[in-house]
């Protein structure tokens, strides 16, 4: 097969906050795939970059202190650690400020407009008179109109699930300034998606079979019918709007000044500027490589954002004259210990950073997400018992002992000839598991290979090599490990996408050339010499995993987060920390803090750090809580006392059992300063299930 040429994106991060456990997943996902292509011989691009606009980020860099451009650049300056950390290897990583995503995106506009595709309308919207912006719609607050709940966000009620225009609000306020928004009218841009040569495309471009099958059938219903923000329903594809007014950190629209692009309009742009950005600096060209007749072009993205990249983004392209995507690759969410889908900006339950900072092998997370992911979008759970299990018994059980097993009994690491039957099965190994790389279906790979180390284990065990050579038969001891180590490099091969680092030692003792689909499956041959066994791998130890999931603020005996050497009696850190960013009393008021009644405590066996608590918060049963106040409590000097506990925090699965709340306690930021922790009382009269405010 002629080789191909690849253009492959993940969708671009917002710069409003660190990389959280889903956006590795989906880069670890595009990485496998990229890595797979090489493996093949295709010539990919694969690029990245931070989405830097719109009015949340605005509104962060003002309260952070900084301007926009400085907020964004110190977010950028952060994702090289993550990227690098989980061994995912982007071309070029770029931003969608950038003056080639501004000359592209105005460029882009241009050709719309005189396409005829750009119209302009007056709306009204919401206005901060104390700020002087049009609001966002999750900047304006008040009573849902359906329940009647209080601070509810300006497009739909948590409570009752009501969906609604923020003008039906009751009492709304700004979240910004808590002033009440004054409707004001404004001239809006629009792309004419309605438009018939529009509607015509896309529901070719969209039903051609480039689509998974279920994102095609979700996208179809958008062409019948779609929901308002009111929530009514109106007919077929309506009119995007793409203008925000001043203040907006975005990009300036031609010829309209104080109007810039909706975020969600230069955005997508931000992948051909960050190709082109890498281009430029190979000295290629731009427009001759997007004019290739047989370029790709792939993005990965998650099942949230399918509008934008299958609508609106293929629209654009289209109707300005520029290439269509080929592929748009969605993916569920990762979700961690069952919990809720993480919050977009928020990430909760694993921090990748973390993960690092604790010593753990990346790739046994590539492995493990690899394991779980198929070319469907539903969601995936990190679950970690499970991923104790696969990494231990599957990675390391069953993979990288064979190389430590069989290599022993191979005299001088010069293997022996003859593998007939082996070389077969491989070629049809190879081909399956390349096959399923190519169409996503990791976990399946991943299956098949250990399915194949399976039965090389079988054949070690039942040859039993060690009683051969008691037996005097070295020889046969050496073929058949032989034949294990010449399957060691099969196995290494097909896992080489997701285990680079894993791939690139095996081949270092193998001493074979670097591997890739067209040797994978070709014996090393009689006579190949292998070098030195090092270990390949460790076991994930349960004690770091536990340490991962322990959430500090949860347990006030868990290490402290590194602290700087000058944390050391600084005053201007009460209590050794610097104080958390500020909030509004509506962050406040949504931690549920309870009087709790200690009815029974116990030491938790297997954790120096933990106590059991079962709390009566006056609600006729007893919560289950673990905290991580072992050091300074004996179990029974906390029964029948009261305490203070967050009461609506997500049960979280621990080891040791559920954990139903978490109970406050004081302790320094250091402990090494200052060790010591004290657990919250409330004053006398005070009675379980009261609220603390
Ligand atoms: N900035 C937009 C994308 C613009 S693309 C031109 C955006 N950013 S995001 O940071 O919110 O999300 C980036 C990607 O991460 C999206 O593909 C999103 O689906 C994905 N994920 C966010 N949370 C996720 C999980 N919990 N699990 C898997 N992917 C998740 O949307
Ligand atoms: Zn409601």
């Amino acid at each position: 097969m002629s080789q191909r040429k690849l253009f492959v994106t993940t969708a671009l991060p917002y710069a409003n906050g660190k990389f959280h456990i889903g956006h590795i997943m989906e880069y670890i996902q595009a990485d496998i795939w990229v890595r797979h292509q090489r493996m093949q011989g295709s010539d990919v691009n694969f690029v990245g970059a931070d989405d830097a606009h719109g009015a949340p980020i605005m509104i962060a860099a003002e309260k952070a202190g900084k301007t926009p451009q400085q907020f964004v650049a110190d977010i950028a300056a952060g994702r090289k650690e993550y990227l690098d950390g989980f061994h995912i290897r982007f071309d070029n990583w770029h931003s969608t400020d950038a003056p080639e995503n501004h000359a592209m995106a105005r460029q882009i506009y241009r050709d719309l407009k005189a396409n005829d595709l750009i119209a302009t309308r007056t709306i009204e919207q919401f206005f901060d008179p104390e700020k002087n912006m049009f609001l966002p719609d999750r900047f304006i607050k008040g009573e849902c109109p359906r329940c009647h709940s209080k601070d509810q966000y300006g497009d739909n009620c948590e409570v009752c699930g009501a969906v609604y225009a923020p003008t039906d609000l009751i009492h709304p306020y700004s979240a910004l300034s808590g002033a009440t928004p004054v409707l004001k009218s404004s001239e809006h841009f629009f792309f004419k998606l309605s438009d018939p040569r529009c509607v015509e495309f896309l529901e070719r471009w969209t039903q051609d079979g480039r689509l998974q099958p279920e994102v095609a059938n979700k996208v179809k219903e958008w062409f019948t019918v779609r929901e308002n923000a009111d929530g009514t329903k109106s007919e077929g594809l309506g009119d995007w709007d793409i203008s925000r007014d001043a203040p907006y950190f975005g990009i300036e629209i031609p010829d309209a000044p104080g109007k810039y692009f909706y975020v969600w309009l230069d955005a997508p742009i931000g992948y051909l500027a960050s190709l082109k950005n890498l281009l430029d600096k190979r000295g290629e060209d731009y427009e001759a490589y997007m004019a290739s007749p047989n370029l790709e072009q792939v993005h990965f993205i998650g099942k949230d954002i399918v509008t934008f990249h299958t609508l609106f983004w293929p629209a654009m392209l289209k109707f300005s004259g520029r290439k269509t995507p080929d592929s748009i690759f969605v993916h569920g969410f990762l979700t961690v210990n069952n919990g809720e889908k993480m919050s977009k900006s928020r990430g909760t339950g694993l921090d990748p950073l973390k993960y690092l900072s604790l010593g753990m092998n990346p790739e046994w997370l590539r492995y493990y997400i690899a394991a779980k992911l198929s070319a469907r979008n539903e969601d995936i759970d990190f679950n970690p018992e499970d991923f104790l299990a696969r990494v231990n018994s599957d990675l390391v059980g069953k993979y990288v002992n064979i190389a430590s097993r069989a290599v022993k009994f191979v005299p001088g690491g010069k293997l022996a000839g003859g593998w007939d039957l082996g070389v077969m099965q491989a070629g049809k190994l190879v081909d399956s598991v390349k096959l399923l790389y190519e169409t996503r279906e990791y976990g399946k790979a991943l299956r098949e290979v250990m399915a194949f180390a399976d039965d090389v284990n079988l054949r070690f065990d039942s040859a039993a090599p060690w009683k051969l050579v008691k037996e005097g038969n070295t020889a046969e001891a050496a073929r058949v490990c032989s034949e294990c180590l010449e399957a060691f490099k099969v196995l290494t091969a097909c896992l080489k996408p997701v285990l680079p680092e894993l791939a690139a030692q095996a081949e270092a003792f193998l001493q074979c050339a670097p591997l890739d689909w067209s040797n994978a499956a070709t014996p090393l041959g009689a006579g190949h010499q292998v070098g030195a066994y090092k270990h390949l791998m460790q076991r994930v130890d349960a004690k770091v995993l536990e340490a991962l999931f322990e959430a500090p603020e949860a347990s006030p005996g868990a290490p402290p987060p590194p602290s700087s050497p000058e944390g050391e009696g600084r005053e201007d850190k009460p209590g050794g920390e610097d104080l958390a960013p500020e909030i509004t009393i509506d962050d406040f008021t949504r931690i549920d803090l309870r009087i709790a009644k200690i009815v029974a405590c116990e030491a938790v066996e297997g954790s120096k750090k933990l106590l059991r608590l079962t709390l009566d918060v006056g609600e006729g049963r007893h919560r289950n809580v673990f905290s991580g106040i072992a050091s300074a409590y004996q179990p029974e000097d906390l029964v029948g006392q009261l305490t203070v506990m967050v009461a609506n925090l997500a049960p979280r699965k621990m080891k040791f059992g559920v954990s139903e709340g978490m109970v406050l306690a004081a302790s320094h930021g250091d402990e090494k300063v200052k060790p010591g922790i004290y657990v919250l009382t409330p004053w006398p009269g005070a009675q379980p299930g009261m609220r603390v405010r």
